[in-house]
């Protein structure tokens, strides 16, 4: 079965107040575009057209007027509500009737990914058959779902934000899982924090030893942007290296004609619908 995708869009953004207290998280921008450009990138990255996007009720409307059902980007949207910020593994159940049972590939809306190998990364994961997550060494791994690793790099233990982290290696906000998430999921019982964790869905894996644990070395970054520092810094990151390099991060038009989900045609249909702006002229630029 084809893998799909989630991405998780909803939450309240409460550390960015009074930021997101009339616009999502998810549509703050970051340099140049919308936040959830990126994290609809690395799923596109990684071959996926069918993908699910889920809000909060009240903003789903405006995710929809900037990506509609997801033609002009050769792809399919499909929209789901999560009423309360429940918790992340809440993403399964909620997409139960989407995924029919398929493997899918979920991220979280306010993460960004860059690195040099990310694309294989990617297509590794979706075609293995066993459930994949993607460890990253941080500074703070109390504020995350840590990962304990032996001397061969295998995962021992993971444990949602520890007091004591027993590693510096956390969980990123990337998830690959097989047909059974959802089924999954409905047995996970809410945290001390009230949330149905996706650290719960990942250790039953792990129990299993069916769980594959990547680890992104130091040549990737893996940013959140849930904070205003960390919001900026995320901004900042990606001005420097679009200046630098000329190439766009997260642009999901040029991964739509790269992969050859749309057309030349189409590509410079969209590049003519921001023809004002430095954007534009980098879609009509790539098709040469
Ligand atoms: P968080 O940053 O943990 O939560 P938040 O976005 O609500 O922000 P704050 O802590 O400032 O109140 O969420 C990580 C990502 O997951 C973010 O993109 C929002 C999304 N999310 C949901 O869509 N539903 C949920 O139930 C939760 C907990 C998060």
């Amino acid at each position: 079965m084809k893998r799909k995708g989630i991405i998780m869009a909803g939450g309240s953004g409460t550390r960015l107040y009074p930021l997101t207290r009339a616009v999502s998280k998810q549509l703050l921008p970051i340099y140049d575009k919308p936040m959830i450009y990126y994290p609809l990138t690395v799923l596109m990255l990684a071959g996926i057209q069918e993908i699910a996007i889920i809000t909060t009720a009240d903003e789903k409307w405006q995710f929809q007027r900037l990506l509609g059902g997801g033609d002009d980007l050769g792809i399919s949207l499909t929209w789901l509500v999560q009423q309360r910020p429940e918790g992340l593994a809440q993403a399964y159940i909620l997409a139960e009737e989407f995924l029919e049972g398929s493997p899918s590939a979920m991220i979280l809306g306010d993460n960004i990914y860059f690195g040099e190998a990310m694309q294989e990364r990617l297509e590794r994961a979706r075609d293995r058959v066993n459930p994949t997550v993607f460890a990253y060494r941080v500074s703070d791994p109390e504020r995350y779902g840590v990962i304990e690793i032996d001397d061969a790099g295998r995962a021992l233990s993971i444990t949602e934000k520890p007091s004591r982290p027993k590693s510096n290696y956390v969980m990123t906000g990337l998830y690959f899982f097989d047909g059974r998430a959802s089924s999954i999921a409905r047995n996970v019982r809410p945290s001390e924090r009230g949330e149905l964790e996706i650290t719960d869905i990942a250790e039953f894996y792990l129990r299993e030893n069916s769980l594959v644990v990547e680890t992104l070395g130091r040549g990737y970054a893996w940013l959140d942007t849930g904070t205003h520092d960390s919001l900026m810094a995320a901004g900042e990151f990606v001005r420097t290296i679009e200046q630098r390099q000329g190439l766009k991060i997260g642009c999901p038009e040029e991964v739509a004609y790269r992969l050859g989900f749309i057309s030349r045609e189409q590509c410079l249909r969209l590049a003519a619908n921001l023809a004002k702006t430095g954007y534009g002229a980098y879609l009509k630029d790539i098709v040469g």
